[in-house]
């Protein structure tokens, strides 16, 4: 899958947004080694504190479905003016699995910027800090 397939599909997941509260809908889509893609979206919730982004949405299909250490790509759209980057929260949890990923983050017009978490997360704190 091209790059920007991968951020298409993240764009498709707009539309599954449950974003009552922000009204800000954001698309996820998460490729791993042999091709399988995982979809999320945001889901927002009374108790806002408890809403997740749609980054980890993704996530925990992933992770949920056996997919842990073979992550490629990952595309974060939003329909935005600016680029939808990645929140802290969802900076963390993805480098608990892969600090090497590839992140490609877009924004409404379609236009996409491609770089490694590394560079929005340097010297994170993972798995290996514990040792
Ligand atoms: N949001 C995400 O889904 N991902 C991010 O990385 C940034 C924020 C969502 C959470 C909330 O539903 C809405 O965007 C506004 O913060």
């Amino acid at each position: 899958m091209t790059d920007q397939a991968l951020v298409e599909l993240a764009f498709t997941m707009l539309e599954c947004s449950y974003v009552p509260y922000s009204r800000f809908p954001v698309g996820a889509a998460l490729e791993v080694a042999d091709g399988t893609v995982f979809t999320g979206c945001n889901v927002e919730n009374s108790a806002y504190g408890s809403t997740i982004c749609a980054e980890r949405t993704a996530l925990v299909k992933a992770v949920s479905e056996g997919h842990r250490d073979d992550w490629v790509r990952l595309a974060v759209v939003g329909n935005s003016t600016d680029y939808c980057w990645p929140c802290g929260a969802c900076r963390q949890m993805l480098y608990e699995f892969c600090p090497q990923l590839t992140l490609l983050v877009g924004r409404r017009d379609g236009q996409f910027v491609k770089l490694a978490l590394e560079e929005l997360l340097p010297h994170g704190f993972g798995p290996k800090s514990l040792q």
